[in-house]
């Protein structure tokens, strides 16, 4: 992400930029994609999981029952690019700050509040919160407004499950997701590169879609600290930067939430940001993208580019949430 203004930045500098001071990939490219896509799910998987598996991160294992029918088939981005190149202001700017810095953060014991136009508003324990509802595997393509992109095999259930057991009012037009805000735990809070706490919304159809999920492990296992442990937000047809991590609270309320990109940059960084290639409000194209991790060196410097596609490929789910809008002003 980035928070200069348009006028200050060369749209030659964006992605190399980033990709440069991502310094020393470890992984090769998995070169799993073709056979495996054209073998099936069950062959996919076991393959593009396989240089990583059993546990891949040594974290706690968190069950989950696969969505084959919501997940792509495209060959897994390796759990190595998914816990190094991230996104997570809150531990520094850099895309290898959040490994290095996000142990520090305690995610036990960890409480989010449900609250505002709800008939019963309430605190959930992250215990409760696991139980809550049957965990899925998603693997989700996972787009970010950068123009790189990743496949992730996601764990969590349906957003919708938790709004529903807090009764949302007729006037809930919108939900917030708010971060947690602790400078102590999270040093890149001390900088003012963003408004703290971190903020992201969605409106409440797309709140409410099957496909958002309200997400609590990748690749198996618990979400590692760099990932938005213990739990954070995943809207796989929006960029990225839609969901936010380490969330606790959220928030249903009548009037469209102001978010944190929006309060950065207003140009760039719309309330919908749906993936689109047609609109690229920033100063760099959105047509393309570069697939994380199958590049080689350098942060997939040089992966080859391909077309982004409409909704980030999920077009057929969600297109009817804005039938009629104009998306190049609603970006
Ligand atoms: N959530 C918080 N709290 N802070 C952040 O800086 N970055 C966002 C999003 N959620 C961010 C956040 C951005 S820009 C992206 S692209 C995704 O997280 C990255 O998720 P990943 O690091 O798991 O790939």
């Amino acid at each position: 992400m980035l928070i200069k203004k348009p006028r200050d930045i060369a749209s030659s500098e964006i992605t190399p930029r980033e990709a440069f001071r991502g310094r020393r990939r470890f992984l090769a490219a998995a070169g799993l994609g073709a056979a495996a896509a054209a073998a099936g799910i069950a062959t996919r998987r076991a393959a593009a999981i396989a240089p990583d598996a059993p546990h891949p991160g040594g974290l706690p294992a968190l069950p989950a029952r696969k969505k084959a029918e919501l997940s792509t088939l495209e060959a897994l981005t390796p759990y190595k690019d998914v816990t190094t190149y991230n996104n997570f202001y809150e531990f520094g700017t850099s895309k290898r700050d959040p490994a290095e810095y996000a142990g520090r953060l305690r995610t036990r014991p960890w409480t989010v509040v449900v609250e505002g136009e709800a008939l019963k508003p309430r605190s959930f324990g992250i215990e409760d919160l696991l139980k809550l509802a049957p965990m899925e595997e998603r693997i989700y393509r996972h787009r970010c407004v950068e123009a790189w992109s990743m496949v992730v095999p996601w764990i969590g259930y349906p957003l919708s499950s938790l709004l529903r057991a807090v009764q949302p009012t007729g006037k809930a037009k919108y939900v917030e997701f708010v971060t947690l805000l602790d400078p102590a735990q999270m040093p890149g809070q001390s900088n003012p590169v963003l408004q703290w706490p971190y903020r992201e919304g969605l409106r409440m159809d797309e709140a409410m879609h099957p496909l958002t999920l309200l997400t609590f492990g990748l690749y198996g296992e618990v979400l590692p600290n760099q990932d938005g442990a213990p739990l954070r937000m995943v809207i796989p047809w929006k960029y990225g930067f839609k969901g936010a991590k380490s969330i606790v609270r959220i928030r249903l309320v009548e009037q469209q939430p102001v978010t944190s990109w929006m309060r950065a940059v207003p140009d760039w960084y719309g309330f919908y940001s749906n993936v689109n290639p047609h609109v690229s409000p920033q100063n760099w194209s959105q047509a393309t993208e570069r697939r994380i991790g199958q590049g080689g060196a350098f942060g997939g410097l040089f992966a080859p580019r391909v077309p982004t596609q409409m909704f980030n490929g999920y077009g057929d789910q969600v297109a009817r949430l804005y039938a009629g809008m104009d998306l190049s002003k609603y970006f």
